[in-house]
């Protein structure tokens, strides 16, 4: 049994740059010593969206002080480490290169093995850094800002995809749709608030494949119809753009977009539910924190007697303990061991399911 190890692990896969330290015990899940998060989202938002060569250098100027922070406040030295985690993919290639880099620099530097961890494993198994753990097994609803999975999980490293999404993520269909109100980046939670003040019932958006039958997902048609009714909604107010609407009709779309959204990943999941015959949820991914889908995946499983697990607000989002969790979940279940090969390679692309045990 691996107990005790010290895992530093190191997230660039985007546009946050995470570094947290996390030790491996005999029983239970690992536990967090520190960890420490920069977000790039200010520099991008003059852009509208990730610019990923700036991404890349701002990870590099971030990465070792975050390091540094996360050490001086877990009272550890460099020398104590005894793995160090990066994310390998999915990702940006070059902000990617910038993780694998440095983790692999310094566990040549230090003769220590390194481990690349799948981003999404990372935020799916970011719940058991909160309070009260879930247990396996266990259906997962992973909505990040690329992917939106349904999967059944058994263990670690044992996934099964049971539905995904056939064109954009729900992250996406949150963003997209906010540019198209002027919102700025990244949309979600921008638009999430506005929708506070809206009416979710307002306007009458597509629910794309909610009768398909099947557990996949489609949030393409979406965000055309959100564009066509903003139009109309501009054309009939005799305005310039959306952002000239009245704010109470901004809200009404805001609120409509966000209740079609839920509305699928609700439905879909308590399909999965039904369908695996499991009685336990966990949401992970980015849009994990928007509190309407919490409300109502409550209220729903509530009701079923379905115990629903998610990560704590602020590890919804990209963050480096989920990485160093993840790693450390790997080494302590034996489902992989880390490495001293330190010819690394980033997978820009790379399916969840086709990871090694
Ligand atoms: O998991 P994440 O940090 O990045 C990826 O791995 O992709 O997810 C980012 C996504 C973005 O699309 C962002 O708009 C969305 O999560 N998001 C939200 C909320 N907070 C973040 N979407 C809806 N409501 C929120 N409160
Ligand atoms: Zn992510």
């Amino acid at each position: 049994m691996v107990q005790n190890m010290l895992v530093l692990g190191i997230e660039s896969s985007c546009d946050e740059t995470g570094v947290a330290l996390v030790r491996t015990r005999a029983q239970g899940v690992p536990e967090l010593l520190s960890h420490a998060l920069y977000s790039q989202i200010e520099m991008h938002q003059a852009f509208g969206g990730v610019v990923p060569e700036l991404a890349s250098r701002d990870h590099i100027r971030r990465v070792i002080p975050l390091a540094q922070e996360v050490l001086g406040t877990a009272g550890c030295t460099l020398a104590e480490v005894d793995v160090v985690a990066y994310t390998r993919g999915p990702g940006l290639a070059g902000a990617l290169l910038v993780g694998a880099g440095v983790a692999c620099a310094l566990g040549a530097a230090l003769d220590k093995p390194v481990l690349g961890v799948h981003h999404l494993e990372g935020h799916l198994l970011s719940p058991f850094l909160s309070e009260d753990p879930p247990e396996f097994p266990f259906v997962a609803l992973l909505v990040s800002g690329g992917h939106t999975q349904l999967m059944r999980v058994d263990g670690v490293g044992r996934y099964e995809i049971l539905g995904e999404t056939i064109d954009d993520a729900a992250g996406e269909a949150f963003d997209k749709s906010a540019k198209l109100m002027g919102l700025p980046y990244p949309g979600g939670p921008h638009l999430a608030k506005l929708a506070l003040e809206g009416n979710p019932a307002a306007y009458a958006l597509p629910r794309p494949l909610l009768q398909s039958g099947n557990l996949d997902f489609s949030f393409a048609g979406l965000k055309t119809a959100v564009l066509v009714q903003s139009q109309r909604m501009v054309a009939a107010a005799g305005v310039a753009r959306f952002e000239d609407l009245p704010r109470e009709k901004q809200a009404d779309l805001a609120a409509s977009t966000q209740a079609a959204i839920v509305e699928v990943l609700l439905k879909k999941s308590l399909a999965a539910l039904k369908e695996t015959g499991l009685q336990r949820l966990v949401v992970a991914g980015g849009v994990g924190a928007n509190r309407d889908l919490r409300a109502q995946l409550d209220a729903a499983c509530a009701k079923r007697k379905v115990r629903v697990h998610y990560p704590e607000l602020h590890l919804c989002t990209d963050n480096g303990a989920m990485i160093a969790m993840a790693a450390a979940m790997r080494l302590q279940s034996g489902s992989q061991q880390a490495s001293r090969t330190y010819a690394f390679d980033v997978k820009p692309r790379w399916p969840l399911d086709a990871i090694a045990q």
